[in-house]
C-alpha cells in the first residue's frame, strides 16, 4: 500500500491504473476503483467499508482527512484523535491499495471559497438541525473527494444514515455517476456502535453508553412483534436512555428511512435514531428495519 498527499499524485496513480491495468481478456477502462473516505483513527467499523470494497473493486483507495468545515465551533476538531501510522498499518492489512491523506492547505488552499449543498428536508432534520452546517461541510469534502478520486463505487456506514442519505442525494442531483454503497453498523460486542470518538468515554460513560443499543434493540423487538404507533415506540426508547443519569438526549426521532420526516406510524422503511450527549462526546446510533403492512 503507498501513502500520497498530493492531488496531482494520487490522479497521476489512479489515472495509470484506469489506463494501464487491463491484463488479457479485459476492456481497456473495464477496472473498477472502490473509494472509502474517512476521518481516520480506525476501527472496525471503517474496516468493513474497505473489505467490502476489497470485494468488489480492483484498486481501493482510503482517505484519510480530519475535514475542518464540517466540525462546528466548539466541537471537537481540535482533539480529533490523528495517528497516521497506526491508521497505515490498519488500512494495509485489510489491503487497501492506494492511503491518500492529504493535508488541509491541499484541500483547501487560500481562496476556496466553493460549497456543495443539499438543502431541505433531508439536512433539515435529526444531526442537520442539532449540527448547523455540519452536511454542507461534509457534502462539500465528499464532492472533492469524489472528483479527485473517480471512483466507480464509495463506501458509507449506514451508522451516520443521515450522512449517507445526504451523499446519496447529492451524487443523484450533480449526476456524479458514482454507487453509493451502504455497509451496516459494526458494534461492539456489547452493541455500541463502534466510533473514533468512542474513545473519549471514561469508564463510567463507555458502561452508561450500554443504553443506546439497549434502547433501540428494545424498540426492534416491539416493531417486530407489531407495535405500530411511532410515539410509544419513541418514548419507550427514550425511557432507556434517559434512566442513565450520564446520558442526555439531543434527539430521539421515529422517522421515514427514505425522507427522515418525523412518522406517526411505523410502516415501510422506518428508522429510529438518536443522538445522546456522554459528558462532551455526542454518539449517534439509529436502526432501520422494513416493516410490512
Ligand atoms: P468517519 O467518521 O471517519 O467515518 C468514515 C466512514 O466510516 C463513514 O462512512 C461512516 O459511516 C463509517 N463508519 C463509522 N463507524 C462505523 C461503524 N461502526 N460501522 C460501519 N461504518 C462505520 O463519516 C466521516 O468520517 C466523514 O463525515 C467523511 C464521510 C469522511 C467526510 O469527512
Amino acid at each position: 500500500m503507498e501513502i500520497i498527499s498530493s492531488i496531482p499524485e494520487l490522479r497521476r496513480r489512479i489515472e495509470a491504473f484506469r489506463a494501464g491495468g487491463a491484463g488479457p481478456g479485459t476492456e481497456p477502462g473495464s477496472l473498477s476503483v472502490g473509494f472509502v473516505p474517512t476521518m481516520g483513527w480506525l476501527h472496525n467499523g471503517h474496516l468493513a467499508l474497505v473489505r467490502t470494497a476489497r470485494k468488489a473493486d480492483d484498486l481501493v483507495v482510503v482517505s484519510i482527512f480530519v475535514n475542518p468545515i464540517q466540525f462546528g465551533p466548539g466541537e471537537d476538531y481540535d482533539r480529533y484523535p490523528r495517528d497516521l501510522e497506526r491508521d497505515a498499518g490498519m488500512t494495509s492489512a485489510a489491503e487497501a491499495d492506494l492511503l491518500f491523506v492529504p493535508s488541509t492547505a491541499e484541500m483547501y488552499p487560500v481562496g476556496h471559497s466553493t460549497t456543495v449543498e443539499v438543502v431541505g428536508g433531508l439536512t433539515g432534520h435529526l444531526c442537520g438541525a442539532s449540527r448547523p452546517g455540519h452536511f454542507r461541510g461534509v457534502t462539500t469534502v465528499v464532492a472533492k473527494l469524489l472528483n479527485i478520486v473517480r471512483p466507480r463505487r464509495a463506501y458509507f456506514g449506514w451508522k451516520d444514515a443521515q450522512q449517507l442519505l445526504v451523499v446519496r442525494r447529492m451524487v443523484r442531483d450533480l449526476n456524479l455517476g458514482v454507487e453509493i454503497v451502504g455497509v451496516p453498523t459494526v458494534r461492539e460486542p456489547d452493541g455500541l456502535a463502534m466510533s473514533s470518538r468512542n474513545g473519549y468515554l471514561s469508564g463510567q460513560e463507555r458502561l452508561a453508553a450500554r443504553a443506546i443499543p439497549r434502547s433501540l434493540e428494545r424498540v426492534r423487538f416491539m416493531i417486530q412483534n407489531g407495535e405500530r404507533d411511532a410515539a410509544t415506540i419513541r418514548r419507550e426508547a427514550a425511557g432507556i436512555v434517559a434512566a442513565e443519569p450520564l446520558l442526555a438526549i439531543d434527539y430521539l426521532a421515529v422517522v421515514d428511512g427514505n425522507t427522515l420526516e418525523e412518522i406517526e406510524r411505523i410502516r415501510g422503511t422506518v428508522m429510529v435514531a438518536l443522538a445522546v450527549h456522554a459528558g462532551k462526546t455526542r454518539l449517534i446510533d439509529n436502526i432501520r428495519m422494513e416493516v410490512g403492512g
